[in-house]
């Protein structure tokens, strides 16, 4: 157990799969988190659900934490409550917001000790995000394993330099929508051929899942893996030629340029 106290101000999808993963792993007591969100029922849902303490004050929220996670729309940093500053003196920010890099966040936390920018994606919801994050200055080793524990109850993290955060969000935090885009298409490509339509989702679904548990547990690459399913003059080489003759990396790679130029539009506003 740890006893660095965490707080969230916003309670919506991302902070609820943080505060379930470290509840589930056993990386704090529900008595060491606590949470805050708008006008809306969240937090208080959050709260009800998990039986972490709801704060009635951003001034609680903050005062109680040593760690606040901030987990709101990024549209609403803009309008922040100016009290923020003061209340998070002294304070390690870890935020998850779309966008918004690390000097835009020390205009509204200018006196945490440590902040840090945090880019989760959606299969965090499950445990099995992929987090890429980035400090403003280097961690201490307690406030390095606490963003570790944090980021660990999402799934895997990797610190990177705060240069690299828009192609990184372009690959993990945008990928599986470019993933579930795939898997829609090889459904589409099953009921094209004449199966069933829920006969072609479960082929697609579980052969998606299944080749992305071996591709990550074989620890080879994926060329390499293709490789061992692609006979000469086979159907699987009858499909990848079609592939290979539509662009099919051409498309990805600009699929993927075009996510990070997004990303780097995005996060010049304020
Ligand atoms: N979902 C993802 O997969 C994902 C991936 C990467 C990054 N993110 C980032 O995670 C952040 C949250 O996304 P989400 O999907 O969790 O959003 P969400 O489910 O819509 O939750 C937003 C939360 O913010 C709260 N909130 C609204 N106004 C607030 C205010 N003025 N002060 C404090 N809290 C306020 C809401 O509370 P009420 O219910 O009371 O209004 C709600 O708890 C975003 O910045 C997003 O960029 C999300």
């Amino acid at each position: 157990m740890s006893a660095t106290r965490f707080a969230f101000l916003g309670a919506g999808n991302m902070a609820s799969a943080m505060v379930d993963g470290l509840l589930a792993k056993g990386a704090v007591a529900a008595s060491d988190l606590s949470c805050l969100g708008g006008s809306g029922r969240t937090a208080a849902d959050l709260a009800a659900r998990t039986g972490i303490r709801l704060a009635s004050s951003l001034a609680e929220l903050a005062g109680g934490a040593d760690i606040l996670v901030v987990a709101f729309k990024p549209q609403q940093l803009a309008s922040a409550d100016p009290r923020l500053a003061s209340l998070t003196a002294g304070k390690l920010i870890l935020s998850v917001l779309a966008g918004k890099r690390l000097a835009r966040l020390a205009q509204t936390f200018p006196e945490a000790r440590a902040l840090v920018w945090a880019m989760p994606n959606t299969p965090a919801r499950i445990g099995a995000g992929m987090t890429a994050w980035c400090t403003r200055s280097p961690l201490s080793d307690p406030d390095r394993a606490a963003v570790e524990t944090l980021l660990a109850a999402l799934g895997t993290s990797l610190q990177l330099d705060e240069s690299l955060m828009d192609i990184a969000a372009a690959v993990s935090a945008s990928g599986p929508a470019f993933l579930f885009e795939f898997a829609a298409a090889l459904r589409d490509g099953g009921v094209a051929g004449g199966l069933p339509p829920e006969t072609a989702r479960k082929l697609a679904v579980e052969t998606v899942l299944g080749a992305a548990r071996l591709l990550a547990r074989s620890g080879t690459d994926p060329e390499e893996l293709r490789r061992q399913v692609t006979s000469p003059k086979g159907m699987t080489l009858a499909g990848l030629n079609r592939m290979e003759a539509r662009d099919f990396r051409g498309i990805l790679r600009e699929t993927v340029l075009a996510a990070k130029a997004r990303s780097e539009e995005m996060s010049k506003d304020a």
